[in-house]
């Protein structure tokens, strides 16, 4: 299937369909690696475009991988405070943009922006388990036993009932496998083990890491691949 290349432009950007034109008629825009400047240049749906520079995805839906910085607000808008989806440039910047999943004001690390509402239920849904790697630093040594009682599926805050979650640990450094996404449930299990969290970082959701090429602050695409491998078990480690 093919389209024009201004319509394309216009949908993978915010940009309007008369501004998407001039950027094609500049140069600033490539398809498979060559600058075109015809805004009704028929290109296919498949093509790699991108726009000054960086890739635009011109499908239905956006899925942005984020490197979460310390001190960001992980909502969609705040009226004072720099939320993550501020941090994403103009070009991929789309109306109900959110993220799927969220992390305190002073965590840092993965997260997934989008505007497809399905994709973030599929992953945040308590029955569908896509486990979530943090890495953790602490005010103390786990022991065998915080292992244990982890793996137990232990009760946090009184009768908040967690599930089963893997905790590896070097000295004061930690790396914990949870399968849900309880309202601060990293702080508050190791609270309950007698150990606070100084530093938190979210490692992966389901087989997705956080690109290590991203600085804190920065954000590229994910690519079909990747979104598979958020959902499928087989690319679990
Ligand atoms: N658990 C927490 O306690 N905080 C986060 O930001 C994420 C998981």
């Amino acid at each position: 299937m093919s389209e024009r290349l201004d319509k394309q432009v216009a949908l993978g950007t915010a940009l309007s369909r008369k501004e998407a034109t001039a950027l094609i008629r500049r140069g600033a825009v490539t398809v498979d690696g060559e600058a075109v400047r015809d805004p009704a240049r028929k290109v296919e749906k498949t093509a790699a475009i991108t726009v000054n520079g960086q890739a635009v995805i011109c499908r239905r839906h956006l899925y942005i991988l984020l490197n979460k910085p310390a001190g960001v607000l992980c909502v969609s808008h705040d009226d004072r405070e720099q939320t993550v989806v501020d941090l994403v440039p103009d070009m991929w910047r789309r109306d109900k943009l959110f993220p799927a999943g969220r992390l305190d004001r002073d965590t840092t690390g993965m997260v997934i922006l989008t505007d497809d509402g399905d994709f973030a239920h599929r992953m945040l849904a308590p029955g569908k388990h896509v486990p979530k790697r943090y890495r953790a630093t602490l005010s103390g040594e786990p022991t065998a036993e915080t292992v244990a009682l982890f793996a137990s599926g232990m009760t946090i805050d009184g009768g908040d009932v967690c599930l089963p979650a893997e905790l590896e640990y070097d000295g004061c450094e930690a790396t914990l496998t949870l399968h849900e996404g309880k309202f601060h449930q990293v702080k508050r299990m190791f609270e309950a083990a007698g150990l606070r969290v100084q530093t938190l970082h979210r490692l992966s959701m389901g087989g997705l890491c956080l690109d290590p090429t991203l600085a804190p602050g920065e954000c590229r695409l994910i690519t079909e691949r990747e979104i598979l491998s958020v959902f499928d078990p087989s690319f679990w480690q």
